[in-house]
């Protein structure tokens, strides 16, 4: 059911002379004190307010340091040690950059979990989900383009690393990563063309979907964590769904104290932990990159370790490891097809049955295995094959890769089947709120 669209004017004064021109009032109205939202939010639905204040921050702290950084081979990593010692607040704002970077993922993470267990991806919201999909490979994107840029041995090495992946895809491969690079190897060219891709092209990629994500979040309306669709319920008289409250004041005042406890977080790292043990900023990357010296080990930021595993669990086929990077590839796409594999009658974890609760248990426990194993470097998976027997002449590190990386693509493949089967129960047609 689509809501009425209000056009209200101020009778005089500033807002009129903007009404007149734009239209503020009724955008005002439309979307922030007469769009109704559920009245059962919960904790879970901080996270979309905090995406939105991620974004701006990085925003914000991205411009400040396109200021002083310099895109040049021979200059950038000096350019960052010169915003980290000799500029103002310098060592501020890059730490609140690298800082926003994971917290960014940490959001991302737990905004798309919410979707998951209260089924927000299924009709009528699909679409809006998939915006979302595309908001993620944008992020993955941006975080990878940025990483070069300071240009340590890190950075230089994890570049190295994920472009030349792309060579093993059968007949472009070779072409597309030498495009990509811009050069036979990382390069100055490559450094220029993936800090245009990092302030210009995917920023406007992701405010633009982010966009589309909120214009397609205010049409259909938000889910909740019953699964319950509260416009089918609406007041008789004045057409209000019966279960939703006024975004605001109700949830700008409920999102800034979700805000409050996520900046004193985000104080608390970036002055006192800022490279999180090395999980948000390696100590390698404070060394510059060398084109002669490959460091020991090689590992991408945290965010990106569970895909990571994954491409290093799946063997190579025929000395290609072509089916390593498309199972990467799957890993992250296979959250599109959502809406389609899941055929349970009930959106929410709370109607639905046992199958589902379980498997979505697996499903995180294996994330969290994978992004553990991505961690820690190949050579160690090796080493593992010299403390711990061989298993069928794979070192277990491997095995335990393989078997979590079995069940993060049985959790999707088999959804069709333990969705539909399993037992739900009656989900009623209010929401529950106490
Ligand atoms: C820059 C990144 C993003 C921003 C700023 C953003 C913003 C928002 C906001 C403000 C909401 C409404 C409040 C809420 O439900 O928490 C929302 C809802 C939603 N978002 Fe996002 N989002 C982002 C990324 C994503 C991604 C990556 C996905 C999934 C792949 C996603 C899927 C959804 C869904 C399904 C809803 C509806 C949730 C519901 O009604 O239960 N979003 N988003």
């Amino acid at each position: 059911m689509k809501t009425e669209i209000k056009t209200k004017k101020t009778k005089g004064g500033l807002m009129a002379w903007i009404d007149e021109r734009f239209p503020l009032s009724s955008l005002i109205t439309n979307h922030l004190t007469e769009y109704y939202a559920p009245k059962n939010f919960n904790f879970w639905y901080f996270f979309g307010a905090l995406a939105l204040l991620t974004l701006v921050l990085q925003l914000i702290t991205g411009l400040l340091l396109t200021m002083h950084y310099k895109p040049d081979a021979e200059l950038a990593f000096g350019s960052v040690e010169y915003i980290m010692r000799d500029v103002s607040f310098g060592w501020l704002i890059r730490y609140m950059h690298s800082t926003g970077a994971s917290l960014f993922f940490v959001v991302i993470y737990l905004h798309m979990f919410k979707a998951l267990i209260y089924g927000s991806y299924k009709n009528p919201r699909e679409l809006l989900w998939l915006f979302g999909v595309a908001i993620f490979l944008c992020l993955m994107g941006e975080a990878f383009f940025g990483y070069l840029l300071p240009w340590g041995q890190m950075s230089y090495w994890g570049a190295q690393v994920i472009v030349n992946l792309f060579s093993a895809i059968p007949f472009v491969g070779p072409d597309l990563s030498e495009w990509l690079r811009g050069d036979y190897l990382v390069s100055d060219a490559t450094l220029n063309r993936f800090f245009a891709f990092h302030v210009i092209a995917l920023p406007l990629a992701l405010c633009g979907l982010v966009f589309l994500h909120l214009v397609a979040l205010h049409e259909v309306g938000s889910n909740n964590p019953d699964g319950i669709e509260i416009k089918k319920s609406l007041d008789k008289k004045t057409n209000i769904p019966l279960d939703g409250i006024p975004f605001h004041p109700y949830y700008t005042v409920k999102d800034l104290i979700g805000v409050s406890v996520f900046l004193i977080v985000f104080a608390l790292i970036v002055f006192y932990l800022p490279e999180m043990g090395g999980y948000f900023l390696e100590a390698n990357n404070f060394i510059p990159a060398d084109p002669l010296k490959t460091p020991a080990h090689i590992a991408p930021v945290w965010y990106f370790t569970p895909y990571y595993s994954i491409l290093r669990a799946v063997p190579p086929v025929l000395n290609s490891q072509f089916p390593g990077v498309a199972a990467m590839g799957l890993s992250v796409l296979a959250f599109a097809f959502l809406p389609w594999l899941d055929r349970s009658k009930v959106k929410s974890i709370r109607y639905k049955g046992n199958l589902f609760k379980r498997w979505i248990a697996l499903f995180v426990v294996s994330f969290f295995v994978l992004g553990y194993l991505g961690t820690v470097p190949s050579n160690v998976w090796g080493q593992f094959s010299n403390a711990i027997p061989l298993i069928g002449g794979v070192d277990k590190a491997t095995v335990v890769a393989r078997i979590f990386t079995m069940t993060y693509f049985l959790f999707f493949a088999l959804m069709p089947y333990y969705s539909k089967k399993d037992k739900t129960k009656p989900v009623p047609s209010r929401v529950s709120y106490k």
